[in-house]
């Protein structure tokens, strides 16, 4: 069922069902993050492992405090800054979510989503809410309705709010003291919080040491096809190929199908046309092999080659 009817769509949060959501960067799979039975269907249709904690999503200030334990000054300016928006931070958790959003960590990544469908849902429902992204675990993210209705055919509901804006998860960020560490990339970069709060936070650039977030799995976000990263300029594609690229300037090969996800390389379109893209190749029954050009790795181009490397990560030579 896709609808605009939010009542409908809050009685089933309230209720312990799943309703499928626009954000700003990908849709969401939503439940109660406060029912731990409404929660648990959240795995069972993405066929998610349980321990890979959820973000919770909040509508307002109140529930930061609500959800989280010995928030800092620091934190709150933060979230004030960069709130509504694609930022997630993780933070101690209170004793008011259940262990199985959070899959048993004393931490809980929360987010308030720049998208006033997703903020019109949660004050409508009256709780905060749970959401991974709406896809089955390890494939395509989804950034329009159709993507979420071709993985996840029996999700009680889909709110349709059309193509989402930024097209990639959020920055996720583990903040103690100090310290902040960049756990997953995203829209929002080291430079920008640096930028925004001079001197204020330390940088952890060591990996962590478990897994703590997705951003640690070699291989996630992939499509149903074999995908290369092109790295040789000039080479001749396989036929039965489709071709990503960001820039129309770039005319070094050629193939079946090519789509080009900005015309100038302008990394905010990339970001916002990546999944979109990597869907459409998927669906083509004329694409065999997906191609796709890598993006300098700087700023968005972080995240988004994080994105790329991952969804490409069984098709390329790997030293580890
Ligand atoms: O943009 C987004 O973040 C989207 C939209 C729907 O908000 N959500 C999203 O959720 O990407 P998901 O579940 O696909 O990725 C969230 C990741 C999890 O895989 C998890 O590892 C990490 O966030 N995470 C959640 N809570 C955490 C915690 N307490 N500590 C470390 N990582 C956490
Ligand atoms: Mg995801």
């Amino acid at each position: 069922m896709t609808n605009n009817n939010m009542s409908k769509a809050a009685q089933i949060i309230r209720e312990g069902g799943l309703v499928a959501f626009p954000t700003e960067t990908v849709y969401g799979l939503g439940a109660n993050a406060l029912d731990p039975y409404a929660v648990a269907k959240i795995f069972a249709l993405k066929e998610r492992p349980s321990f890979d904690p959820l973000i919770v999503h909040i509508a307002s200030f109140d529930d930061l405090e609500q959800l989280t334990s010995g928030t800092g000054e620091n934190v709150v300016r933060l979230a004030k800054h960069f709130w509504p928006g694609p930022l997630t931070i993780v933070l101690p958790k209170s004793d008011k979510v259940p262990d199985i959003v959070t899959s048993g960590l004393p931490t809980v990544g929360i987010r308030m989503p720049d998208n006033p469908t997703a903020l019109e849902l949660i004050r409508s429902s009256g709780c905060p809410i749970a959401a991974p992204s709406a896809n089955k675990f390890g494939q395509l993210s989804p950034v329009s309705a159709s993507h979420v209705k071709k993985q996840l055919p029996n999700v009680d509901y889909v709110l349709d709010g059309g193509a989402t804006s930024v097209g990639i998860e959020s920055t996720i960020v583990s903040i103690e003291g100090d310290t902040c560490q960049l756990l997953r990339p995203g829209f929002i970069t080291q430079e920008d919080i640096e930028q925004a709060f001079p001197g204020t936070f330390v940088f952890n650039q060591s990996k962590p040491e478990k897994l703590v977030s997705p951003g640690l799995l070699k291989s996630h976000y992939s499509p149903k096809k074999p995908l290369y990263i092109l790295n040789e300029a000039g080479k001749s594609l396989p036929e039965a190929s489709g071709l990503i690229l960001h820039s129309a300037t770039n005319n070094a090969y050629t193939a079946g199908k090519v789509i080009y996800t900005s015309q100038t390389g302008n990394m905010v379109e990339v970001a916002a046309n990546l999944f979109a893209a990597l869907h459409t190749m998927e669906e083509d029954a004329h694409v065999k092999n997906i191609f796709i050009e890598p993006v300098v790795e700087k700023g968005l181009g972080m995240a988004i080659m994080d994105r790329v490397k991952k969804a490409a990560y069984q098709y390329n030579n790997h030293t580890n």
